[in-house]
């Protein structure tokens, strides 16, 4: 697909972006934070992170090296607006793991075939088998949020989605497969600054799509649709956990010692795991639009 590589955002930027985001974002330092309502005012230290970072991924190699022991089955999915730090938290999990038994599973917009199909089909069909940890960047809850933004389903389409998604996710957790939903929160400013960096960066330039440079228009139709998401599909059985992600170091920590800390694995290292931020990481109560 063609991508929208020609000044779109800059010009979105200049012409089309509310005035206090437009000015957070030209006015913004290379570390500064740019949502006034994250709870840190700098960055996390690049050396505290990498610390612990290292730490971390040694536990998560314990984790895959029980998994496989045991025959135990993880899904993790991720979901967040665009920009959000999907892919790259994604990366640091599966960063030192063996890529046989790690996988990720990024589904393109449904084929003709797909669409005809149950919509949940095509995701079902990469759970994971025994020993094997499967990351989901996006999933089943496109429904919830980018189909109804961009009308890519109908609304009868979306409350049977509704309808259905506990039941399946506690039929998951039944049969035994460990699931976590991880949500990530960006800010509108930081976002946008992501998008013009994508831009202006021929190595990161695919990361933009079409939809991206749409969506810029549609923040708060994403607010709404996340919202209710995150109302009609959180459950005891199947929470969501929050991660805000304004600082992608922190919120790759929190994302990973949220799994470590849930997880009884061989050889646990509990203080290396340590317990998530909850100043960046909780339940739906921390999201914030
Ligand atoms: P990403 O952010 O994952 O790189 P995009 O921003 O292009 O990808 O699209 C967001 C999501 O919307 C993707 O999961 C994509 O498959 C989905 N999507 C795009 N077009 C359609 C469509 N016509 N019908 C259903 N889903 C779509
Ligand atoms: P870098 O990772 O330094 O190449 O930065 C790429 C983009 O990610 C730039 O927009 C940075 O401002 C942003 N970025 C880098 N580190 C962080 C961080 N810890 N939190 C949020 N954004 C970051
Ligand atoms: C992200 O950063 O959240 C993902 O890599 C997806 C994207 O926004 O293109």
């Amino acid at each position: 697909m063609a991508r929208p590589t020609h000044g779109e955002i800059t010009s979105y930027l200049n012409d089309d972006a509310p005035q206090d985001i437009r000015k957070l974002v030209l006015n913004a330092g290379k570390g500064d934070i740019l949502n006034p309502s994250y709870p840190y005012d700098d960055r996390m230290d690049r050396k505290d992170y990498q610390k612990r970072m290292d730490a971390l991924q040694i536990e998560l190699v314990k984790l895959q090296a029980w998994t496989k022991q045991t025959g135990e089955r993880i899904a993790i999915l991720f979901e967040g607006r665009d920009a959000a730090g999907k892919g790259g938290t994604i990366k640091r999990f599966r960063e030192n793991l063996n890529p046989r038994g790690a996988r990720v599973v990024a589904l393109a917009k449904p084929s003709d075939a797909e669409r005809s199909q149950w919509y949940f089909q095509r995701y079902v069909e990469h759970l994971p088998s025994a020993g094997e940890i499967v990351f989901y960047d996006r999933s089943w809850y496109n429904r919830g949020v980018v189909e109804k933004v961009f009308g890519f389903c109908s609304d009868e389409e979306r409350e049977r989605f509704f309808r259905q998604v506990l039941p399946l996710e506690q039929g998951l957790v039944e049969d035994g497969i460990r699931t976590f939903k991880f949500w990530l929160n960006v800010g509108r400013a930081e976002q946008l600054r992501r998008f013009r960096d994508r831009e202006s960066d021929p190595l990161k330039q695919w990361k933009l799509s079409p939809i991206d440079v749409k969506g810029l228009h549609k923040w708060d139709d994403y607010t709404d649709a996340i919202s209710e998401t995150l109302l009609r599909s959180h459950s005891d059985s199947n929470p969501w956990t929050i991660v805000r992600s304004d600082d992608k170091k922190r919120a790759r920590i929190a994302a990973i010692q949220t799994v470590l800390s849930q997880m009884d694995y061989d050889g646990k290292d509990a203080d290396a795991v340590g317990q998530p931020d909850q100043k960046i990481c909780g339940g739906p109560d921390i999201w914030d639009a």
